[in-house]
């Protein structure tokens, strides 16, 4: 395996490349692959995990609420991380998903930009922000944020880790050049993280700054907005780590959950769990919270756990794949992952309105709504909801990319009132529609609805083929 790495490091195209390769990534890539060989038929002791203790999840509502003065000297010790080394492939895009536009002709990157800017001026405070790119995302980024140059906000980026994909079989690398095809090619998952920031030199700007704290989200949350309530709990209690946790809903039983496992919180993956349990872990009355991914840390104990080399040891999810018609794994490490290996870590119970993660079409159809407006780059829901739950929104298979989603739907009806909508088969949606409680809709195979301007359902099926 490392035969063949430094084999891959031999194409590079300058003596500066081939060093960097050779000296620090084979020695990276390695380690984690050596674990992995070590560690690939161990399994969790499924009776050796327990609920968290109370103690061990705040309830967000007991945080004690802090005053304006407060807030500005936290502030001066805090920066925001977003997670963007991820694509909009998902949802049919080829570039990173910080740039899928989202509301009011903004993308994430720019919600997430204003959502600081206010902040800063409301506290009068300077918190930078930080992306963590990867490969795939650092070249558009860089172009998007060009444009914030000469804004107020500081924005520092820097790259996560470039690893081989492997194949399943021979378990060597997949590339034989190291510019060659990106697809054989992938950044190793967001607990990459800590390793990334120490690499870049960003953790010792930072720590030089002054800055003592970080707060990590999925630039595709658009709930993740600073809380200064946690970070004041956070240095009150002297917490290393704070992971927010969530209540689980049928629609989140495959997050990853916080436990207890030999006396410390730990995150529990699905990807862990002996195919025998995985129901178990679905429930949502054994397992009832999961995790958000905002997660607070100090960038002290960062610095301290990497310098004891404990992180070498976080959990390594196997992520098999087929690329360019290879049966290929990717050894991928979450940033939640890392919760074990710091003090006094811990996790608070936060309101679903900190998650709002856009995964697919069906969640820009519900951030796009009346159901939000956008204050200050942040998204509050409509206070003329009679319920405060987000409606399950599933659009079929024809609407999942962004392109085919515009495409089909005019306006985004009204959906105030509305708790389930499902549309499956060729659908168009009019301008102004209004939908309400649970709305079906079907169009099978052969036939089309679409669905006339100004239409109103209430506890509606549609079906059959509806055409004008
Ligand atoms: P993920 O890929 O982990 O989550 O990215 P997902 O596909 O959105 O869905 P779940 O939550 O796993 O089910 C979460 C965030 O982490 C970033 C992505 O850009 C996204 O913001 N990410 C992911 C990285 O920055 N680097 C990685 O290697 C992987």
């Amino acid at each position: 395996f490392v035969k063949k790495l430094e084999s891959i490091g031999q194409t590079a195209p300058n003596e500066n490349i081939k060093k960097e390769f050779l000296n620090k990534e084979v020695s990276s890539i390695n380690k984690l692959f050596t674990r992995f060989l070590k560690n690939r038929k161990k399994v969790i002791d499924w009776e050796k995990i327990k609920p968290p203790p109370n103690e061990m999840v705040l309830n967000y509502k007991d945080l004690p609420q802090i005053s304006h003065e407060r807030t500005s000297e936290l502030a001066s010790k805090l920066a925001v991380l977003k997670l963007n080394g991820g694509l909009g492939t998902t949802m049919g895009c080829t570039g990173p998903k910080s740039v899928i536009e989202v509301r009011s002709e903004k993308t994430f990157l720019d919600l997430t930009v204003q959502q600081i800017k206010e902040m800063n001026e409301k506290y009068n405070i300077k918190v930078p922000l930080v992306l963590m790119n990867s490969f795939n995302t650092h070249q558009e980024t860089g172009k998007i944020i060009q444009k914030y140059k000469y804004s107020d906000v500081k924005i520092h980026s820097f790259n996560q880790s470039r690893f081989p994909r492997i194949l399943k079989d021979s378990l060597m690398p997949v590339p034989d050049k190291l510019f060659g095809n990106d697809s054989e090619w992938y950044p190793p998952g967001h607990g990459d993280v800590f390793f990334a920031l120490q690499n870049s030199g960003l953790l010792e700007t930072l720590l030089n700054e002054g800055k003592e704290y970080l707060f990590i989200s999925n630039v595709d949350n658009l709930g993740a907005v600073v809380d200064f309530n946690i970070l004041n709990t956070m240095d009150k209690e002297k917490c290393e780590y704070i992971m927010e946790v969530t209540n689980k809903t049928r629609a989140d039983v495959k997050g990853g959950t916080l436990i207890e496992y030999e006396g410390k919180a730990k995150l529990l993956e699905i990807a862990q769990v002996p195919s025998n349990k995985v129901e178990e872990f679905k429930s949502i009355k054994k397992f009832k919270i999961f995790n958000t991914n905002n997660i607070w840390v100090n960038l002290k104990a960062i610095d301290r756990v990497l310098k004891e080399n404990l992180l070498d040891d976080m959990d390594i999810i196997i992520n098999p794949k087929v690329a360019d018609g290879k049966s290929i794994i990717q050894l991928e490490i979450a940033a939640g992952a890392a919760i074990e290996f710091f003090n006094n870590a811990r996790g608070v119970n936060v309101p679903r309105s900190r998650f709002l993660p856009v995964k697919s079409t069906s969640d820009l159809f519900i951030v796009q709504s009346n159901l939000y407006s956008l204050e200050d780059g942040v998204l509050v829901m409509n206070k003329n909801r009679p319920f405060n739950t987000v409606p399950l929104v599933k659009l079929g298979d024809l609407f999942k990319k962004v392109s085919d989603y515009q495409a089909r739907i005019k306006g985004i009806p009204d959906i105030l009132e509305l708790d389930q909508l499902t549309v499956s088969g060729d659908v168009t949606f009019g301008s102004d529609m209004v939908l309400k409680g649970t709305v079906i809709i079907v169009a099978p195979a052969g036939n089309r609805i679409d669905l006339p301007q100004g239409a109103e359902f209430e506890n509606k099926v549609v079906s059959g083929n509806l055409r004008i």
